[in-house]
């Protein structure tokens, strides 16, 4: 992968149409993903080579720490530098990571109880958002939790339980599904729809949109010990596992309700051009990540550590995991980025790749003794 990339601030990400790969250049959301997966392949060879390229690329990502145009600050910098602290405990790291928080809080409405992910107002398919909050946010507030634990500065707790408390309350149904974005009123916090971007319909479960849940709950949980957030982590875990539509192998469809009756997509689905349902290898290294953590905070674990070590197992085999040199250097194939917006259909992502190398590193140090 490194012999490929063709320049200072190229990070890679997929690939794209024609089959060459995908770079993006600090403008997108994904960039902290290689310089954390360079952390994790230090961590698993313990090779100095690979904390080199680790610091270097991680380095570059430093003039993000200021980014307040989305919330994605949080994946981008807790990937990279989170995990260059965590390893290496430089505190210019820790101060990025400090700065990196006050930036995510700027996006964060006390009415609504939430922080802000995209600054979009039109929808791809011409609805209007006025504050969407997609349910991947979860994720970025680990970098909040930080934020408090090193500074004390109690506004980055607050702010991370109470989006974590509202998403509860808006994203979660009934039967611990989720919706991939609600929309706000900002002058008022009341919900104005609840609705898809990524997913199938309105009303279905996205995959990732799932594991991003599960991920984040069992996230939030381990740094406020809250029993209201371990409970929904559970629940949304369970509901991710015995699924009827979750194929043997423990990796899902890209939408757990794709072509299923009373789920209808509001966007121009053809059906007819793909011979199966794609799978999303990405939101199963996410989940097997999550359900490795969450197996250790509950009584009967041993049901999500043992899915974990399935779905492992099965991303782990030549169907998911790719030979050295071909799938254009990303060790998972048989991701899906965005479906309805046809972008990223059955390719290798980055961010498979990081939960990937995440949910070994987790195995091996729980399985190690
Ligand atoms: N956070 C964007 C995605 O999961 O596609």
């Amino acid at each position: 992968m490194l012999q490929v990339i063709p320049g200072e601030d190229y990070f890679p990400r997929t690939t794209g149409k024609g089959g060459y790969i995908h770079f993006t250049r600090m403008k997108d959301w994904t960039e902290g993903f290689f310089p954390g997966s360079l952390w994790y392949l230090y961590e698993h060879s313990d090779s100095e080579r690979w904390k080199q390229l680790a610091i270097q690329w991680t380095e570059k990502l430093e003039p993000l720490k200021n980014l307040t145009d989305h919330h994605d600050i949080g994946f981008m910098m807790y990937c990279s530098f989170g995990n260059a602290y965590r390893l290496t405990k430089n505190p210019e790291y820790r101060d990025i990571l400090i700065q990196s928080a006050r930036s995510l809080i700027t996006r964060f409405n006390d009415t609504a109880g939430v922080i802000e992910s995209w600054n979009q107002r039109k929808a791809w398919d011409g609805a209007m958002w006025y504050y969407p909050v997609i349910i991947d946010n979860m994720m970025n507030l680990e970098l909040l939790y930080f934020a408090y634990k090193e500074t004390g500065d109690t506004i980055f707790r607050d702010v991370a339980n109470t989006h974590a408390e509202v998403t509860a309350r808006e994203h979660i149904r009934d039967d611990y599904s989720s919706y991939h974005v609600v929309n706000y009123d900002e002058a008022t916090g009341d919900v104005l729809h609840k609705q898809t971007c990524q997913g199938f319909a309105d009303n279905s479960t996205w995959a990732r949109g799932q594991a991003w849940g599960i991920y984040g709950f069992t996230m939030a949980y381990r740094e406020t010990g809250r029993a209201d957030f371990l409970e929904i982590a559970k629940n949304m875990a369970d509901f991710f596992i015995s699924h009827p539509n979750l194929p043997d192998d423990g990796i899902p469809l890209w939408d757990f309700n794709v072509d299923q009756p009373g789920y209808q997509p509001d966007w121009d689905y053809s059906p007819e051009s793909f011979i199966q349902t794609p799978r999303d290898a990405s939101a199963a290294a996410i989940t097997a990540s999550a359900l490795l953590e969450l197996s250790q905070y509950v009584d009967d674990g041993e049901k999500y550590f043992k899915f974990a070590e399935r779905q492992l197992q099965s991303l782990s085999s030549p169907e998911y995991r790719a030979n050295v040199g071909e799938n254009n250097n990303f060790l998972l194939k048989h991701s899906v980025g965005s479906f309805p917006h046809q972008a990223e259909i059955d390719v290798p992502l980055v961010y498979a790749d990081y939960y990937y190398l995440e949910a070994l590193k987790r195995l091996a140090e729980m399985t190690d003794s």
